[in-house]
């Protein structure tokens, strides 16, 4: 492992010699460890969140529109779809409703399972920081993330159903939750809704997520959306990547804080499960940097809850008739679902029986 760490470094700098034109751009201007508010770490939130964040995964459209899904249940029953987006082409997914109980917004977003998680994994190691954050000197980004959110039917869609919501509850807060990649675009979800549409009471809560930009980047994300939770989980090796070297905090990918690690300490059958709410750096050396990142099954339960796909082919999408005239689909056949809040709350018959059928 000491020796593919070096090999990675020597790529890494390698790549920062490509790009060497951007990294001139970086300047001093944000002072990186400078903090402003932090997030109070809530666990009954986080737990609730968590349900969320799972969900969104699921591939039966009309049981996740119709929120009668498997993981639909529980600590989540209260929440009335608005809006389900499906990225036909890329995989992605995400909605937007009310959670009642919640009195706010919850918007939810998965991330790309076109590949085994392994192979997504592994190309995390090598993802480089090549776009710039718009606005905002030597903040630097993933394209990939960045596009993820910025750049496909996602974006539209989110912003129009909180509008769509915000006309008729008014003001009320908005929690922005996703788990792996579905985290980086929940991130950068929150962020844009603070900067596009002036909300202010954004709060973000993600599930072993990746690094998704550099430290300014980082720093720029916690002065606009400091009510932000990234927890982590034992040796889930998703949040450590892209990786993040020590001797070049600058030039590497940096994490945003405020990070809650959950590990489990104890023998035998007598196992307890810590919280520990870290420092305001985004990188707190005692928190999950303090172990190994190298395990998947970490990164596939969170707080007991099952996360990613329920089938093998995430990409599935299974959609009944009955939601079909909720359905609409954009000239590159991408999905939508959305419902009119007005009228009184669809509830819909789901014994499904056979009728599902794959799009
Ligand atoms: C934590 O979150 C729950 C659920 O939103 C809420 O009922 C509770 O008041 C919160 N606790 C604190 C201390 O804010
Ligand atoms: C966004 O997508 C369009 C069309 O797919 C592409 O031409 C454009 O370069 C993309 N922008 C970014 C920042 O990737």
């Amino acid at each position: 492992m000491e020796g593919r760490g070096w090999l990675i470094v020597a790529v890494f700098i390698c790549l920062f010699g490509f790009s060497s034109c951007r990294e001139l751009k970086v300047t001093v201007k944000h002072k990186h460890n400078q903090h402003h508010h932090l997030a109070t770490y809530n666990h009954t939130l986080a737990r609730i969140l968590v349900q969320y964040a799972s969900a969104v995964y699921l591939s039966d459209l009309t049981e996740l529109f119709t929120w009668t899904c498997s993981r639909c249940d529980g600590l989540t029953k209260d929440f009335e779809m608005v809006e389900l987006i499906v990225d036909v082409k890329r995989c992605l997914q995400g909605f937007v409703g009310v959670a009642t109980d919640l009195n706010a917004i919850v918007i939810a977003f998965r991330g790309t399972q076109e590949r085994s998680i392994q192979n997504w994994v592994e190309d995390l190691y090598w993802k480089q920081l090549d776009i710039d954050y718009p606005g905002v000197d030597g903040a630097m980004v993933h394209h990939g993330f960045y596009t993820a959110y910025h750049n496909t039917s996602v974006r539209p869609g989110v912003l129009r159903a909180v509008r769509k919501v915000k006309n008729l509850y008014g003001d009320i807060k908005i929690m922005v939750t996703g788990h792996s990649m579905g985290g980086a675009m929940a991130a950068l979800c929150g962020l844009d809704l603070r900067l596009s549409l002036g909300e202010q009471n954004v709060q973000v809560m993600t599930f072993g997520q990746p690094r998704i930009g550099n430290a300014v980047f980082a720093s720029y994300f916690n002065q606009i959306v400091p009510d932000t939770i990234r927890v982590t989980n034992g040796h889930d090796i998703v949040p450590h990547l892209p990786p993040y070297y020590y001797y070049f905090p600058q030039k590497t990918y940096h994490h945003f804080p405020r990070e809650v690690w959950l590990y489990n300490i104890g023998l035998g059958s007598l196992i307890y499960t810590v919280e520990k709410v870290c420092d305001g750096s985004g990188e707190d050396p005692t928190c999950s940097r303090s172990v190994r990142g190298n395990s998947i099954s970490d990164h596939l339960k969170y707080y007991g809850v099952e996360m990613g796909c329920d089938t093998p082919s995430g990409c599935r999408i299974v959609m009944d008739p009955r939601v079909v005239a909720y359905a609409r689909k954009d000239l590159d056949g991408n999905l939508i679902l959305s419902r009119d809040l007005s009228n009184s709350i669809l509830k819909l018959n789901t014994d499904r029986g056979d009728q599902g059928s794959s799009a």
